[in-house]
């Protein structure tokens, strides 16, 4: 048994038999190869749709992506680091709406790659694109993890909608739909939950 050298001129792990045949069972590590699609490019797929009208709406999803993609992490960072008399039941809302965001974080991505582009996909690619606000990496006090989570939420709503109505009148209504029935839909419901939280009322002697 011996390894083959790869037309680079390195030795790759794959292992061959003496006649120069791959073993079938053995896997082949360590490889990396071209980029087959480089980001921001678009592949045209028989969708029907012209090829300006899914280069901007997978630019406008991939900005939505990115937002949610942190909007869903600043979830799980406040689930964890939730604190006080609330903490039981915050912890538990917090991963519920976590759950949610992580949904729509891969309808999102999906349909950025059904319309020939490349989703976002790793924490230091998201971190360049997203418009929230950079939380700090320590722990703050609840109102101030529920306010950062309402802002990014408002972020959120603002910029689909305005994407939604753009998709519609460029003639793309999967994306419409998708921004209209399931990030808007979806973000305003979380925003209500979260809001209430927010309400300074008492909890035994009214005021
Ligand atoms: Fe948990």
């Amino acid at each position: 048994m011996r390894l083959a050298a790869s037309m680079y001129g390195t030795m790759a792990h794959t292992k061959v038999t003496s006649d120069n045949k791959p073993l079938k069972a053995a896997p082949v590590l360590g490889q990396r190869g071209k980029i087959i699609q480089e980001f921001g490019t678009v592949v045209k797929l028989p969708s029907g749709l012209e090829e300006g009208v899914t280069r901007q709406s997978i630019e406008d999803l991939n900005q939505v992506l990115a937002d949610t993609m942190m909007l869903r992490d600043l979830y799980k960072k406040h689930h964890w680091q939730v604190s006080g008399p609330t903490f039981y039941q915050l912890h538990l809302l917090l991963d519920a709406h976590y759950e949610k965001q992580a949904e729509l974080v891969d309808l999102i991505a999906e349909r950025i790659q059904a319309l020939g582009g490349i989703a976002l996909a790793l924490p230091h690619d998201v971190s360049e694109h997203t418009r929230i606000e950079r939380a700090p990496i320590g722990r703050e006090e609840v109102p101030v993890q529920l306010s950062r989570l309402l802002e990014a939420h408002e972020l959120i709503l603002k910029e689909s909608r305005e994407y939604a109505h753009a998709a519609d009148e460029r003639g793309d209504d999967g994306t419409n739909d998708l921004l209209v029935s399931e990030v808007v839909r979806t973000n305003e419901l979380q925003v209500w939950f979260v809001s209430e939280h927010l309400v300074d009322t008492p909890v035994v002697n009214a005021k």
